[in-house]
């Protein structure tokens, strides 16, 4: 027999046994989330591999003269050709001082000769993300100072890519990128003092102000717990996450080597935790500087 209608239901002699109480399913599903299943890092992996080739074809289309949007709109449209269903977020295609906007998504600017453009672009394949961002020189060859700030980001993310490994913490990741940038930004000039009262002091907010990474999966910034009791979350075997250290020098500081005003620099992988150590889903796009410059000069 179907069910009484709800208003038979709410008679009490005929209504069922009603749950008394809710429960958020959410926590117990998040952490389901958070672990990858073989098939999910297939599908992961696709959407790696599409956001990877339309980076590489904005690094061989970018030309003076040409407007963010247009390197917006070619990314985006090779997303739906290699058939994902879009950007998983929304692109930030930011050229020179744009590059130090941390959420710029105007995506209205010019590209400028001598100029870098950062690009922060993935996307979503069969309901899953991927997220890369790239920094190159808008006409193919990094200035000296663009190259300086590039190979300290690329130092600090490279380094935290290598420690993605089972047992490595979220905050021990943080904390390795912070001392990295942090010695290069005295090296730089960028900072001055000694790296260990620096970093106390919190001194690199300046120009590195997020995190290094986030879990990735149906959401860009995927679900699950960063801390347990207060204490920072390990890695396991089956996370995947972003990494993605900056440095973002705002035109208008004082009291830097000026040479460096104006300079915005990311670089984000996304890696999948293993037992033998990190996986680089987005490896197919280029990110040491002369391989960059190689594959621009084509
Ligand atoms: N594109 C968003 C992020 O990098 O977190
Ligand atoms: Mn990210
Ligand atoms: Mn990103």
């Amino acid at each position: 027999m179907a069910d009484a209608p709800e208003w038979k239901a709410r008679r009490a002699n005929t209504a069922p046994t009603k749950p008394q109480t809710i429960i958020d399913p959410a926590t117990i599903v998040h952490e389901m989330r958070v672990l990858k299943s073989a098939e999910e890092i297939e599908l992961m992996q696709r959407a790696a591999d599409i956001a990877a080739e339309a980076h590489v074809e904005a690094m061989k289309a970018a030309r003076p003269g040409m407007k963010e949007y247009e390197i917006e709109a070619l990314l985006e449209q090779i997303f739906r050709r290699l058939g994902a269903a879009g950007p998983a977020y929304t692109s930030i295609i930011g050229a020179g001082a744009n590059a130090t906007i941390l959420h710029y998504i105007n995506n209205d600017g010019e590209l400028r000769d001598g100029e870098l453009l950062l690009i922060d672009a993935g996307a979503e394949y069969r309901g899953y993300a991927s997220d890369i961002t790239r920094t190159f020189p808008i006409n193919g060859r990094y200035t000296k100072a663009q190259r300086e700030i590039y190979d300290l980001v690329l130092e600090a993310q490279m380094s935290c890519v290598e420690k993605v490994r089972p047992g490595t913490t979220h905050d021990q990741l943080k904390s390795h990128s912070i001392e990295v940038l942090t010695k290069g930004m005295v090296r730089l000039g960028l900072l001055t003092g000694d790296p260990a009262e620096l970093i106390k002091e919190k001194k690199y907010e300046q120009f590195y102000m997020h995190g290094l990474g986030h879990m990735l999966g149906i959401d860009v910034h995927d679900v699950g717990r960063y801390y347990y009791d207060k204490k920072s979350r390990a890695l396991e075997p089956g996370v995947v996450m972003t990494v993605e250290p900056g440095l973002y020098i705002n035109p208008n500081t004082k009291d830097i080597p000026e040479q460096y005003l104006g300079i915005g620099v990311r670089i984000e992988d996304d890696v999948l935790c293993t037992a033998n150590g990190p996986r680089v889903l987005t490896n197919k796009v280029p990110k040491n500087a002369e391989e960059i410059e190689k594959l621009m000069a084509r």
